[in-house]
């Protein structure tokens, strides 16, 4: 075919394509919404549309038209299907839109009235001891309720018949570790063996680990129930070990938290000598109030809150560390006890009735926690 009769081919192909391409675009502008768009596809490019029924027809055309006619109605197709593309893409972001403005939130509105929770005056107490002690370089360590009874009393140097296990009343429970029988835990010293057990360990591979400064909050049971003993109750434990603790660091401690505790910088606190096996010496720790008021700091009444010590050597040597070179000290404070005082709450059975009206008044806001610098 020569190049004047293909041209005249072009030329007559384009006349009769151009004015469905014309319609075809009209057609696509018109349409508002994608259900239409669907229906405008299928009307042009569909089974039996416009532009595959003009590419059916080449077939029927003499052969050396077809590649021509064919070539141009292709191109045809593929711009229709941009342009359907580019339509569907612009009614698409409109419709987004128009959702976007339907569903705006409006932020000033009053939140709607939502049951709150609160934190537990015993929880929250144990979380300010974890502040006031964190901020003097503790560590936050637990163990678990369920203990044998030579992390309860053995290692404690609290010896078989000792009067002391008798004391403490212990639950023991139907199970045992080995020959060990199993109890629940009548106290968190028992995670001071756990932790001087895993240092021991750490210092035989070779290296010396840093001291020990934990704070160990905790659940812990006893068979005794009255206004001011409970089956199962908190306590809070802390141990330091190092080369050069000394009692003057013991007395620094817990003078400083007592005192960031009740948020009384002047409180007076008194050490009274005093005798637990697993501490040589041993103190109670008291502060000064008044016994009429019930006022604390103020006074010349003592009131016992915590029980401490410089850990006894044989509690060190049965936890494989060595007393000639290492010493530290410990306490053990009862949660309910120091929650009681602070918060002016007289029957410690009150903790556990969970009376939500009590709940609410004595709880925390879950959204103010614990930290020094809001004062404790
Ligand atoms: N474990 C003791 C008790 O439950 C409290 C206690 C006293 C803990 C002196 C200590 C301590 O760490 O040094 O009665």
């Amino acid at each position: 075919m020569s190049d004047v009769d293909r041209a005249a081919i072009e030329k007559d192909e384009q006349n009769l394509l151009e004015p469905y391409a014309a319609q075809a675009l009209i057609a696509l502008d018109a349409v508002l919404d994608l259900k239409s768009l669907e229906a405008c596809r299928v009307e042009l490019l569909g089974k039996s549309g416009l532009i595959t029924r003009l590419l059916k027809d080449v077939g029927a055309l003499a052969s050396a038209e077809r590649p021509v006619r064919a070539a141009l109605r292709n191109r045809l197709k593929a711009q229709i299907a941009a342009a359907l593309e580019q339509r569907r893409g612009q009614l698409e972001e409109a419709a987004l839109s128009v959702r976007f403005n339907a569903e705006r939130i409006d932020i000033t509105a009053p939140p709607r009235p939502e049951a709150s929770g609160s934190i537990h005056p015993i929880s929250r107490t144990m979380e300010e001891l974890v502040a006031i002690f964190g901020a003097m370089g503790f560590a936050l360590k637990e163990g678990p309720d369920i203990e044998d009874d030579w992390y309860s009393f053995g290692a404690l140097n609290i010896p078989a018949h000792h009067p002391a296990r008798a004391m403490m009343d212990t639950f023991y429970l139907n199970a045992s570790f080995g020959n060990r029988p199993a109890v629940l835990r009548p106290h968190t010293s028992t995670v001071q063996i756990r932790t001087m057990l895993e240092w021991a360990l750490e210092r035989a591979k070779g290296c010396e680990p840093a001291p020990i400064r934990i704070i160990v909050p905790g659940r812990t049971f006893r068979a005794d129930h009255d206004a001011t003993h409970s089956p199962m109750f908190h306590q809070t434990e802390g141990l330091v070990i190092g080369r050069d603790i000394t009692l003057a660091h013991l007395k620094g401690c817990l003078i400083d938290f007592l005192r960031a505790y009740f948020n009384l910088p002047e409180l007076p606190v008194r050490f009274r000598a005093s005798y637990f096996p697993f501490t040589e010496p041993s103190m109670e720790v008291d502060i000064g109030w008044n016994r009429k008021s019930g006022e604390i700091g103020k006074g010349s009444d003592w009131l016992e809150v915590l029980g401490s010590g410089m850990v006894h050597p044989n509690v060190l040597a049965n936890c494989g560390i060595d007393p000639r070179q290492y010493q530290g000290f410990a306490f053990g404070v009862g949660v309910e006890r120091i929650t009681m005082l602070k918060h002016g709450i007289a029957d410690l059975r009150l903790f556990f009735e969970n009376d939500v009206r009590w709940l609410r008044h004595y709880g925390f806001s879950p959204l103010a926690p614990a930290t020094l610098y809001e004062g404790i």
